[in-house]
């Protein structure tokens, strides 16, 4: 598997990441931005679904709980965040893929699904390698899929222009704190890429975006109807 080797880990440490649930939900608008980004990539029955850089599992799970009929994959590239969320869908009895790999090498066939969701992950990635995922969830969506982000974003008021400050040097954060995500994204040949909303949170803005894979007549499913 290409690239797996060096990655950066949920909660940046490895001994972090049992902890990783509980931080999110105390820290973190987790069910609701999660809720939000479900909301907006308006799942259909029998669609298949991928969540890359799922971790624990949390939105792949909810993913599936709130659309039973829909066919839902997780991919991580740490075992031990896998290891997490396989507990997790035990628990609650929910069917689930989980599968360990890279999202700059996405191990399945073009064209495969439907949604494809990246929540927090693109932050952990270099921005040679948020490229190289973009380019992997473009190949493996069907035509008039879509892509469903939430991560950083560009600051949208003083309070989180000041957490940028701290928060652009940790990680692979610089380039979604300049607003770089949605170039990317259409740079990797998705369309109608917008940003749906922004939380405040503790660690600076968090965008939800959306984009779309053209179909052969360079369509998007969600504007067709639309008025504006
Ligand atoms: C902050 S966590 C987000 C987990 C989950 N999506 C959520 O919203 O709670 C980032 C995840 O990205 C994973 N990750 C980092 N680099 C990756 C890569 N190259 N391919 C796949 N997953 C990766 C990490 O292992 C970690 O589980």
């Amino acid at each position: 598997m290409k690239r797996s080797s060096k990655y950066i880990p949920a909660l940046h440490f490895h001994w972090l990441t049992p902890w990783y649930d509980t931080i999110m939900r105390r820290l973190y608008p987790e069910q609701a931005v999660k809720t939000a980004l479900i909301a907006q990539a308006r799942i259909q029955s029998g669609q298949r679904v991928l969540d890359v850089g799922c971790g624990t599992g949390t939105l792949t799970l909810l993913i599936k709980r709130t659309h039973p009929d829909a066919e839902v994959h997780g991919l991580d590239v740490d075992p031990r965040v896998l290891a997490i969320a396989r507990r997790k869908a035990e628990q609650v009895g929910e069917v689930i893929v989980l599968r360990q790999g890279t999202a700059t090498d996405l191990p399945y066939l073009d064209e495969t699904f439907d949604r494809v969701f990246a929540s927090l992950m693109l932050h952990h990635l270099t921005r040679e390698d948020k490229r190289r995922a973009l380019a992997e969830a473009f190949r493996v969506l069907k035509p008039g899929g879509e892509l469903h982000v939430a991560d950083f974003g560009k600051p949208q008021d003083r309070t989180m222009w000041l957490i940028s400050l701290l928060v652009r040097w940790a990680e692979e954060v610089h380039d979604n704190i300049r607003g770089l995500l949605p170039v990317f994204m259409a740079e990797a040949g998705f369309r109608s890429v917008e940003e749906i909303s922004r939380y405040r949170t503790v660690s600076g803005t968090i965008a939800l975006y959306r984009a779309c894979k053209p179909t052969g007549e360079g369509a998007c499913s969600h504007h067709q109807g639309e008025t504006s």
